[in-house]
């Protein structure tokens, strides 16, 4: 873990002493720490003996004379690859689950869009508390890693599921999650992504509801993990990518059809996630088509260029391919047909039935299907998470 730069946040809970451990298995590792504490983890462990192991100052108050500066929120966050909340209290969890910042540790974990792990401590009462189960299920669904509590004698004096995980083992899932992190390092990814555009005429095209927001998570998710990533994205309103991303905007399916065959070949990994359109205008008009009165519209469409198909007829040896199926119906069928028409490594499945998957909304529901018929269904969860699943997918797939 040389050189790896752990952010870790400790709050009010009697398991905050084996933070100290967790401090002395990280730096022995090599890996940096430093050290965002609440408050009340001061009635628990104190600011010396954080500061020694880590030998950096712990940052505590947002407004004070002991910061540098006012934003250390910010420069900390940009700094840590990782931020870990060990022990995390039902009470941090909470306004973490509720955006609410009002400390120098809820604050800071607004500000971090890397990969957070949080790891419970509390009363086994208070972790089954429906409140509490809720707020760590939205977590999850934004891409929190949640360490589960183990089972044992807990402070309180009772026995149940509470325990904050062993600071050995949270150190393993650190470990684990930079494995993992880097083993993109050396890989070229093609995602796509959005809708793709057919002009009828300069006023007019045929488009679809795509808002690309799928495919930029998986393109942001490799590139979190030090992949080289190209996107090809049709024509959406977002504009912010991960700055290691190569982004090349287009709007037709033939448009994107020439970039993808022309990028292909130099990929380790597509994921095609665009809603590219099937049919195009057979012409396009030059100007403006007038409406008459009365007169009914007819426009001819011609089949466009299937990049997939293509592209699973271009794959060597090495190379992985994923596709998405979007359905209303049949979708494990239909999906199979796609994965062995287009010679597909695997597909993600979409079906516009199931409430809160599909376009337009920033949750998604997805089932991936592989080439050895192997069926893996997940929860509804936002598309950040959604991603990190077919990318975690992918990684157990070319090892
Ligand atoms: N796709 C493509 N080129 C096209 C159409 C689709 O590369 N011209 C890709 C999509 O990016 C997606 C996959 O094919 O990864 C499946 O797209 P989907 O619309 O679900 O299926 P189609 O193959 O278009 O079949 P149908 O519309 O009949 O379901």
């Amino acid at each position: 873990m040389k050189g790896k730069k752990v952010i870790l946040g400790i709050s009010g809970g009697i398991a905050a002493y084996k933070s100290a451990i967790l401090i002395r298995l990280l730096r022995k590792a090599d890996a940096e720490v430093r050290v965002i504490a609440t408050r009340n983890a001061f009635e628990f462990i104190t600011r010396v003996t954080l500061e020694t192991l880590s030998q950096q100052k712990v940052y505590c108050e947002v407004f004070g004379n002991n910061n540098d500066y006012t934003s250390e929120h910010i420069s900390l966050t940009e700094w840590g690859d990782i931020f870990v909340v060990a022990p995390a209290t039902a009470n941090i969890i909470g306004k973490y689950a509720c955006g609410i910042a009002d400390n120098a540790l809820s604050t800071s974990l607004m500000a971090f869009d890397k990969q957070v792990m949080i790891a419970p401590a509390m009363n086994d009462k208070m972790y089954h508390n429906s409140a509490l189960r809720q707020n760590l299920q939205k977590l999850a669904n934004r891409g929190v890693k949640v360490i589960e509590p183990s089972e044992g004698f807990l402070a309180c004096g009772y026995e149940g599921q509470g325990r904050m995980e062993e600071p050995e083992n949270i150190f393993r899932h650190i470990e684990e999650f930079f494995k993992i992190s880097d083993c993109f390092k050396d890989k070229k990814v093609l995602v796509t992504a959005g809708p793709t555009y057919e002009k009828i005429d300069p006023v007019r095209y045929i488009g679809n509801h795509s808002s690309g927001l799928m495919g930029f998570e998986i393109a942001n998710e490799f590139a979190s993990r030090n992949g080289d990533v190209t996107l090809i994205t049709g024509p959406v309103s977002i504009t912010s990518t991960h700055p290691g991303i190569k982004r090349i905007d287009v709007v037709s399916a033939k448009q994107m059809y020439e970039r993808c065959i022309k990028v292909f070949p130099g990929v380790d990994i597509a994921v095609m996630a665009a809603a590219v359109a099937d049919f195009t205008p057979e012409k396009a008009a030059g100007t403006k088509i007038k409406k008459e009165k009365e007169q009914k519209m007819m426009l001819k469409l011609k089949p466009t260029k299937d990049i997939l198909t293509k592209m699973g007829k271009m794959k060597k040896k090495g190379q992985f391919l994923a596709g998405f199926a979007l359905e209303t119906d049949n979708e494990l069928e239909n999906a199979k047909k796609k994965l062995q028409q287009k010679n597909l490594n695997m597909i993600v499945i979409n079906c516009l039935k199931d409430e809160g998957a599909g376009f337009g909304t920033d949750t998604n529901k997805i089932t991936i299907l592989d080439n050895n018929q192997k069926v893996l269904r997940y929860d509804l969860k936002s598309k950040k998470a959604a991603a990190a699943d077919i990318v975690n997918y992918i990684i157990k797939s070319i090892k």
